[in-house]
């Protein structure tokens, strides 16, 4: 089972804690009995410092008897001379006090001299001694000496120090515990306030922003994040809700329409020609609502991420001509010119998706100029681009209204104007495809005189999948011919 974060957050504080203190402890206790014991090896060497000296000063070294009269007279009253022993080069004692004589140590004198500097530390009945051997030469003669001390003082003091850790250790442990806990505390608690803020926010009050925190540090940051994801959820859940409505809205004008006709129509005996009359309105409201629900499922699916590009080689002339052919036959009233280069214009797009965008642009302007107007739509070749330009002297776009038209369901307030039927998602769509094709749609316009929306595309050597004949005899032929300009049908 996983324990949750603040205890396990105290646990491992109260580990680290224990651990860093243990270790101190133990650094200090071995610092101190390394210090001590330094002290005791300074002083032994000290003293045998002194005894050299004290031969040297009184030129011993050759008589064996006056030499350990003379020793015993200036050391076996002295503190040093307590755990003091001295050897001359033939292994006879020059000194050797009773305690040494008595005391069963396991690191007797050495006979070599090659035993020099030597610490050793033994027992001497309940004491502790710790010694040091050297060697020296007087007057051509060798002397080994070793020189103790008890360790007694040093065991206590280490003795004393070691009990006050351990005693001191409980209470280590306890600060470690408590400040553990503390410091968890204090961590987690803005983190259990985030949690509970957040528990409260639903789709209901989705509004509600979690506290911002003034400390500047990864909370902060964490809540703000949040608070930033809160706003683009509130904002998706906004536009679904806006799709929504605004779809359901949309379609339930025409089904009332509809539902209108077919009653008025069968309530009464009619003329065919009225019934016709009434059949081709409905026609035309089904026409309306089945392009629609086209709309409105290709945005879903947009949305949903069903929708992909396949970018590939397209003749873009072709493309032009085509859709001026049929955009021509419902401009009624309303001249359509295409200009397009003479030969074929390679463009990476989709050939799916590339058509409609064109048609959505044409649908506009024919929709959005009055009869007698003019609408153009350019094909130019600019070095490694082909630019589409859809000019038109219609109605134009207000001011307030041009940063609107790409948002869904979005009509500009002069759309009855041109007494223009519509549901605000024509450009959405555009714009979605634009985008797919790594461009977007410029738009200029006047309004009262006219608008201009254009997008240009990558140009491509590479040939059509399957180009018409016609298309790759020019393509192939390369002939730099003038461009077309002219009335379409
Ligand atoms: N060529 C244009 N001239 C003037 N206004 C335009 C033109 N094209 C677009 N608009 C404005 O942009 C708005 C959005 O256009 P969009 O194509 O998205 O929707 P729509 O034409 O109103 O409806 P739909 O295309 O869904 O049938 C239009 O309502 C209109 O106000
Ligand atoms: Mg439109």
């Amino acid at each position: 089972m996983q324990l949750p974060i603040r205890i396990r957050l105290s646990i491992w504080y109260f580990v680290i804690f224990s651990f860093a203190g243990l270790l101190l402890s133990a650094a200090s206790y071995y610092l101190a009995r390394r210090s001590l014991y330094l002290e005791l090896d300074h002083e032994l060497g000290e003293h045998i410092d002194d005894v050299r000296d004290f031969f040297r000063a009184e030129g011993l070294g050759g008589d064996y008897q006056r030499e350990r009269a003379e020793i015993a007279a200036q050391f076996q009253l002295q503190d040093e001379g307590k755990w003091l022993q001295i050897q001359d080069d033939q292994g006879r004692w020059v000194f050797r006090p009773w305690r040494m004589q008595i005391a069963p140590h396991d690191v007797p004198l050495a006979k070599s001299l090659s035993a020099d500097g030597n610490y050793a530390e033994f027992p001497a009945g309940t004491k502790r001694i710790r010694s040091l051997r050297r060697s020296f030469t007087v007057n051509g003669h060798t002397f080994v000496v070793e020189s103790g001390m008890t360790l007694t003082k040093a065991d206590q003091t280490l003795l004393h120090f070691r009990n006050g850790l351990l005693l001191i250790s409980p209470v280590i442990f306890l600060i470690a515990g408590f400040a553990g806990h503390l410091l968890s505390r204090r961590a987690l608690d803005p983190v259990a306030a985030i949690a509970r803020e957040a528990q409260r926010i639903h789709d209901g009050n989705l509004q509600t922003r979690l506290p911002q925190l003034e400390t500047r540090d990864e909370l902060a940051h964490l809540s703000s994040t949040l608070n930033e994801m809160l706003e683009r959820i509130e904002a998706g859940v906004r536009s679904v809700r806006d799709f929504t409505a605004y779809a359901s809205h949309e379609l339930r004008t025409p089904v009332t329409f509809i539902r209108m006709e077919t009653d008025l129509a069968l309530r009464f005996d009619r003329s065919n020609a009225e019934y016709r009359e009434a059949i081709a309105m409905i026609d035309a409201e089904a026409l309306r609502m089945s392009s629609l629900l086209d709309s409105l499922l290709f945005l879903a699916r947009t949305d949903a991420g069903a929708e992909s590009a396949q970018l590939e080689p397209v003749n873009a002339r072709k493309l032009c001509l085509q859709a001026c052919k049929k955009w021509n036959y419902q401009f009624k009233g309303r001249k359509l010119l295409v200009s397009v280069p003479a030969e074929p214009a390679m463009v990476i797009a989709d050939k799916m998706y590339l058509p409609r965008l064109l048609s959505i642009i044409l649908e506009n302007a024919g929709k959005y100029t009055p009869a007698g107007g003019l609408v153009e739509l350019k094909l130019e070749i600019m070095q490694e681009f082909a630019r589409f330009e859809v000019h038109d002297s219609g109605i134009g776009i207000l001011d307030m209204d041009r940063g609107r038209i790409f948002d869904r369901f979005f009509r500009g307030s002069n759309v009855q104007e041109a007494n223009a039927h519509g549901s605000g998602l024509g450009l959405a769509l555009a714009a979605w495809i634009a985008a797919r094709h790594n461009t977007f749609i410029e738009v200029s316009s006047t309004p009262g005189k006219g608008s201009c929306f254009s997008w240009v595309l990558s140009l491509t050597r590479e040939y059509e999948q399957n180009p018409s004949d016609m298309e790759l005899e020019a393509h192939r032929s390369h002939q730099q011919g003038p461009a077309a300009l002219f009335p379409i049908g």
